[in-house]
């Protein structure tokens, strides 16, 4: 063996070493190539949001700090400028329309509400006040990554109020909901508020389905089950299932939201 195949033989080893791929250097490193937790799955629903030339608003309940709602600005952008440059060239004659969404984000900006809901395993992480970023600080997150003001509203409040009806603004029509709440009575509020605004084609991600050690009477699982229970105008096919699970919804009533094509 040469010096020089030694040599990258060594280096490939190192480089490889599991020490040091999961190191926090390691970490961030791979970041910037590979999707984080999650970020896989929103990619893949916005590209077949795009795909499908399913109209409708972005929602986010639950933002925190506005990463995820970033990440879903960011990936929309980017999916829309690969099917204006790249694909559309291909498809001779297609000339489909821009698909323009407005991106929501609700939220208390006080963290997570008072509740005495079971959450297995995470009784101090679920707990009141848990995740609290103060609205002024994802405006200024917004800001310093250069996301229009126009493309974002973001609705203040605790979700029995914020989503009340009679109360606005809101989207008349949705195309994707990211669901990152955590507690099962949050979720609930959220999937009511969908329910006659989630157009047909429509992707709904569950961020915190595994929350609560996966258990299915607890959390986003439980409020799920329960609403579509109730929703019999609504069925759901699953998408995709990793850390979080979404589903694509199909409208069975032909005046409810509204026109997804
Ligand atoms: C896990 S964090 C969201 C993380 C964020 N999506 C991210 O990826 O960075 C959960 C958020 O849900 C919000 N939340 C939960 N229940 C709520 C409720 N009932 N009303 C308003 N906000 C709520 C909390 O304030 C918190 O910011």
């Amino acid at each position: 063996m040469s010096f020089l195949d030694s040599l990258v033989q060594r280096l490939g080893a190192w480089l490889l070493a599991p020490k040091l791929r999961y190191s926090r250097a390691g970490y961030q490193l791979r970041a910037l190539f590979q999707p984080l937790h999650g970020e896989d799955v929103i990619d893949a629903a916005v590209m077949l949001l795009a795909v499908n030339g399913v109209r409708g608003d972005v929602v986010e309940f639950g933002v925190f700090q506005g990463r995820s709602l970033q990440h879903l600005w960011f990936s929309h952008r980017w999916f829309e400028h690969l099917i204006r440059d790249e694909v559309r060239p291909i498809l001779r004659g297609a000339d489909p329309e821009p698909l323009t969404r407005h991106f929501w984000g609700y939220d208390s900006f006080e963290g997570l509400p008072a509740h005495d809901e079971p959450v297995a395993g995470q009784p101090k992480w679920i707990a009141q006040g848990a995740f609290a970023a103060p609205l002024a600080f994802v405006e200024r997150g917004l800001r310093k990554a250069r996301i229009p003001e126009s493309a974002v509203t973001l609705v203040p409040g605790w979700y029995e109020d914020s989503l009340a009806p009679g109360t606005d603004p809101h989207p008349a029509r949705v195309a994707l909901a990211h669901i990152d709440c955590d507690l099962y009575s949050s979720t609930a509020h959220c999937l009511e508020f969908l329910a006659p605004r989630l157009v047909d084609g429509a992707i709904v991600i569950f961020d915190d389905w595994w929350l609560h050690r996966g258990h299915p009477d607890q959390g986003e699982q439980r409020a799920f089950a329960e609403f579509r229970a109730v929703h019999p105008e609504l069925s759901f096919t699953e998408l995709a299932r990793s850390t979080t699970v979404s589903f694509l919804v199909h409208r069975r009533d032909a005046d409810g939201a509204r026109d997804g094509a």
